[in-house]
């Protein structure tokens, strides 16, 4: 695992950015990124759009899977994690709106859309890159404590502190919705690269039990430790509680130029 402590969260969404660019251009047009919703990556996306707008970058026959969506939100509500997608990465990044997906969290059949998605994850070849945030809780994904380190994409119920979480999108507390549906915690593994971004002192116990912690279902992130090409992008208050911050540090500072995502 990487893990790059920047000063500041402009700083965060760059490297992260410069990351995930190169995996597109090395990866080539047909690229498939894996998205997350939520706060984490918002200035992330806005750095690939500008690199799309500069003619750095061309997404128009890549394709994107979400990582979740809320059951039970009709499709065109905003919350939902379909408009969401729609407006912080289709749109500017000029993705094809075809080749962007969503699990399906109005489907009558919620498993069957579940199997589903799975289905058309591997039918694109795979997600070459994943872009994850972080709950408090150390949810990804919406893998709530407990969930299975091999579980795939199914539904789940979200605690309350993730509801309390994301109630400042909704009116009220009321209106989140209790279920999700989610890829799993081994869905997410099988993407080839993750890049996981975190902002803020509410992320530092969520973020030292990823990195440093053990693998353990009660913080779901942890399960990072056994991919192979894991990034963890984080700012100075979500690092707080790394033991081995200095080490991380220097090991960035040291990193050879061949080795460094903006190489070429
Ligand atoms: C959203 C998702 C979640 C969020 C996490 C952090 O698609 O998968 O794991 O990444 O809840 O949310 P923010 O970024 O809003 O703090």
């Amino acid at each position: 695992m990487e893990v790059i402590v920047c000063r500041t969260a402009d700083e965060v969404a760059e490297v992260a950015a410069a990351k995930v660019a190169r995996v597109c251009r090395d990866v080539g047009p047909g690229v498939v990124i894996g998205v997350a919703t939520g706060s984490s990556p918002v200035a992330l996306y806005e750095s690939l759009a500008q690199r799309v707008k500069d003619g750095r970058l061309d997404m128009s026959k890549a394709s994107a899977f979400a990582l979740d969506e809320y059951v039970g939100l009709p499709p065109g509500h905003p919350e939902s994690y379909a408009e969401v997608i729609r407006q912080t990465v289709t749109e500017p990044l000029r993705m094809t709106p075809a080749l962007v997906h969503t699990p399906n969290g109005f489907a009558e059949n919620i498993e069957q859309a579940a199997l589903d998605y799975e289905q058309a994850i591997v039918d694109a070849g795979g997600v070459d890159v994943q872009i994850l945030g972080i709950g408090s809780n150390g949810h990804i994904g919406f893998n709530e404590p407990t969930s299975s380190l091999a579980s795939r994409t199914r539904i789940k119920t979200l605690t309350a502190t993730t509801r309390q979480d994301n109630a400042r999108f909704f009116d009220s507390i009321d209106d989140v919705p209790h279920h999700c549906l989610t890829q799993g915690l081994g869905t997410i593994m099988d993407a080839h690269e993750v890049v996981l971004v975190a902002q803020g002192v509410h992320k530092a116990d969520a973020i030292a039990a990823l990195v440093e912690g053990p693998v353990t279902a009660r913080w779901p992130g942890s399960v990072l430790q056994l991919h192979a090409h894991a990034t963890v992008v984080v700012d100075l208050a979500a690092a707080s509680k790394l033991e081995l911050r200095d080490y991380y540090v220097q090991t960035y500072a040291e990193k050879p130029s061949w080795q460094r995502f903006d190489a070429r």
